[in-house]
């Protein structure tokens, strides 16, 4: 697909020119800052640059951490305590940190679902959700590791319960256990490697986020209509877009202002509020909690984890099928990571021909229930696995395969979509213009 047609980056200077000539970097930054961007994207848009901004907190304050850490057994709990009392700044760069990766994944599942709801998957941008996926993944691989390093109860503890799930997978889940733990326990090896790995994810994450922005640049962004950018001429062009810089850049940046002023009244205020009190306990291997419960931002999927217990009837087919290989525990694993093979195969499940959330009358019932889902999840995640939260987790868990499996190709084919606006340009004006501007409507099945 041709990209939209716009003004390029031209060398002023001979010094400019001398570098063009050797490494076109100035261009590439120049092309990138002023890529012409749809005029009608909304507040939901602005989570992209915060989830850059977060990503950039992390490395930062984590770089500075890592120079008074401690990664031994011995040591690490003592560490902490050591840079939350002694150390410049300390415990502000550590409660950023912490806090930190709270607002990374509140603006990465805010992220998901503005790009569930206007379909920003579907063709041509499923290189970009794929990416997108794999970054989450990485992010949540950082996050967990990341939560170790304490060396608290609630590290400890909590790396024994997820690092045992490998040991679920038939044939070669335990050496993969005692390849991830170094050892048959989770101890100091593990301690070493997964401080090694949270170190270098981020950077890998970052690479990922540069091919991310590379593809829909490539594809140019999607908006509020799902209706493309039209790309005959750069006149034409022009009516639909305005370039990202100044005008999105001073939107995010006003955006962001506002998030980091609650974001730092929290690191400021109730530093704690999101945590565990038990990991400010130093890891004991001889006291198990009585919850082990995760961070906030994993308890949706650790409800998934937990909902398919023996009782369960698919769990008992596939038990009875496999000959026993797909237990209780096995399935259970299966779920959580089957959750996010879901939502990433979402540009082809979904079989609709209209992109956008906004003009699927029967779609958005079924959405916003996906988010109350998800919420319900989150709930369940961090109440004792018994009955009612059980069961409730089981409903939330079977309602977030059928919206991806079910709903999503089904809804394709039985929803009669409501008329869209021809072009950006028009919707733009219908919501901005003083004349109100004409709402064209186009075939929706076109
Ligand atoms: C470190 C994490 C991430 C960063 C820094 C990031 C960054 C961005 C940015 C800057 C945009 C431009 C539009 C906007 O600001 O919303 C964007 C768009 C997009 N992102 Fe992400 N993203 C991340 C994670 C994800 C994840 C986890 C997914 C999905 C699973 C995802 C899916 C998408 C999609 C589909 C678009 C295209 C929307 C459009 O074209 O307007 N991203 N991302």
């Amino acid at each position: 697909m041709a990209g939209i047609p716009h003004d390029h980056y031209e060398p002023k200077t001979s010094s400019e020119s001398w570098l063009y000539r050797r490494l076109p970097i100035v261009g590439l930054l120049y092309d990138t800052l002023m890529i012409p961007t749809p005029k009608n994207l909304n507040w939901m848009w602005i989570w992209g640059i915060v989830l850059t901004f977060c990503l950039l907190l992390q490395i930062g304050t984590g770089i500075v951490l890592a120079m008074h850490y401690t990664p031994h057994v011995d040591m690490a709990f003592a560490s902490i305590e050591h840079i939350m009392r002694n150390v410049n700044a300390g415990h502000m760069i550590r409660y950023a940190h912490m806090n930190g990766a709270s607002l990374f994944f509140f603006a990465v599942y805010l992220h998901i679902f503005r790009g569930l709801y206007y379909g920003s998957y579907k063709e041509p941008r499923e290189v970009t959700w794929i990416i997108g996926i794999l970054i989450f993944v990485l992010m949540m691989g950082t996050a967990f590791m990341g939560y170790v390093l304490p060396w608290g109860q609630m590290s400890f503890w909590g790396a024994t319960v997820i690092t045992g799930l490998f040991g679920a997978i038939p044939l070669v889940g335990e050496p993969i256990q005692t390849l991830l733990l170094g050892g048959p326990a989770v101890d100091n090896a593990t301690l070493n490697r997964f401080f090694s790995l949270h170190y270098l994810l981020p950077f890998v994450i970052a690479a990922l986020v540069a091919v991310h922005i590379w593809a829909f640049h490539t594809t140019g962004n999607n908006n509020p209509t799902g209706v493309e950018v039209r790309r005959d001429s750069k006149e034409v062009a022009e009516k639909d877009t305005v370039p990202f810089w100044p005008y999105y850049v001073l939107k995010d940046l006003f955006a962001l202002a506002i998030i980091l002023a609650i974001f730092f009244a929290v690191v400021g205020f109730m530093p704690n509020y999101l945590g565990h009190p038990d990991n400010y306990i130093e890891a004991n291997p001889l006291a198990t909690p009585a919850h082990i419960v995760p961070e906030w931002y994993f308890l949706p999927f650790y409800a998934i984890l937990r909902a398919f217990t023996a009782d369960v009837w698919v769990v008992i087919i596939a038990d009875f099928v496999t000959g026993g290989i797909v237990d209780a525990k096995l399935f259970g694993v299966l779920a959580m990571f089957g959750a996010i093979v879901v939502m990433a195969l979402a540009p082809w499940l979904d079989t609709s021909s209209v992109r956008s959330g906004r003009y699927r009358p029967m779609f958005k019932w079924w959405f916003w229930l996906l988010v109350v889902d998800f919420v319900v999840l989150m709930w369940c995640g961090a109440q004792p696995a018994e009955p009612p939260y059980s069961t409730i987790a089981l409903i939330a868990s079977t309602y977030w395969f059928a919206y991806f499996l079910v709903i999503l190709p089904l809804l394709g084919v039985m929803e009669k979509p409501l008329p869209r606006p021809a072009t950006i340009e028009a919707d733009f004006d219908a919501h901005y213009s003083e004349t109100g501007g004409t709402h064209t409507a186009v075939n929706p099945a076109e």
